[in-house]
C-alpha cells in the first residue's frame, strides 16, 4: 500500500476550517467539496489515458484522453456521498457505484447493508471516497471487495487518517495495489474510534445532524 499525504498550503488551510467546531454545515460542505478536489487532483495523478490525434485552428497534433474502461468512484455511504462531486469534477467520464457501510460504534466493526457497482471490474482503476480512515475497518472491507471483484488498481481518497487506521491498512491490504490519498495523518484514536485532533463525526457535520 501507498500513503500520499498531500502537502500544500490550499489543502492545509481548507482543512483547518473543517476542523473548527464553529465550521457550520454549508461551509463544511463546500469546504469538503473543494478539498476532495485538490486531493483528487493528486489521487488520479497515475489515471490511464491513451493518446488522440486532434487538429488545433492551427495544425494537426496529438494529445491524451482519459482511456477505457472508466475509472470507477465509489462513494461510501453516507459520508463519502459529500465527496462525490468534487471527484467527478475532475472525474466527469468516471462510472459511479455506491457502498452502503455503516460502523458499530460500540464493536468499530464494519458491516455493509447496500451494494451497487459492477460485479466484474477486471482492469479498472477504482476510486474510492471516505471522509475519514479512523481504525481502517471500512475501508479495509471495501476494497476488499473491490479487488474481490477484480479491481487492479484502487486509490483511496480521504480528508483524514489516524495512525492507527493506516497501520491497518498496511497489514491488511498488504502487496495488494493500493493507494491512500489523504490531506493529513493525524495524531492518534481516541478510546471512541474518533481521530484526534480529527473534525468530530464527518457525515454529522457535512448534513447538520450533530
Ligand atoms: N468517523 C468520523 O466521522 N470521525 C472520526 O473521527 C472517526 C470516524
Amino acid at each position: 500500500m501507498r500513503l500520499h499525504v498531500v502537502d500544500h498550503p490550499l489543502v492545509a488551510h481548507k482543512l483547518t476550517t473543517l476542523r473548527d467546531k464553529r465550521t457550520d454545515s454549508p461551509t463544511f460542505r463546500r469546504l469538503a467539496d473543494e478539498l476532495v478536489t485538490l486531493l483528487a487532483y493528486e489521487a488520479t495523478r497515475d489515471v490511464r489515458t491513451e493518446r488522440v490525434d486532434i487538429e488545433t485552428p492551427v495544425t494537426p497534433t496529438t494529445g491524451v484522453k482519459l482511456s477505457y474502461p472508466r475509472p470507477l468512484v465509489v462513494p461510501i455511504l453516507r459520508a463519502g456521498l459529500g465527496m462525490l462531486d468534487g471527484m467527478v469534477r475532475l472525474l466527469p467520464t468516471a462510472e459511479v457505484g455506491f457502498l452502503g457501510m455503516i460502523r458499530n460504534e460500540e464493536t468499530l466493526e464494519a458491516s455493509t447493508y447496500a451494494t451497487r457497482m459492477p460485479e466484474d471490474l477486471s482492469g479498472r482503476q477504482v476510486y474510492v471516497l471516505d471522509p475519514m480512515l479512523a481504525t481502517g475497518g471500512t475501508l479495509v472491507a471495501a476494497i476488499q471487495e473491490l479487488i474481490r471483484r477484480g479491481a487492479d488498481d484502487v486509490t483511496a481518497v480521504v480528508l483524514l487518517a489516524a495512525p492507527e487506521g493506516v497501520a491497518v491498512m498496511e497489514r491488511e491490504l498488504a502487496g495488494t495495489p493500493v493507494t491512500v490519498v489523504t490531506a493529513s495523518v493525524d495524531e492518534r484514536l481516541n478510546e471512541h474510534g474518533y481521530i484526534v485532533p480529527g473534525l468530530g463525526d464527518a457525515g454529522d457535520r457535512m448534513y447538520g445532524t450533530a
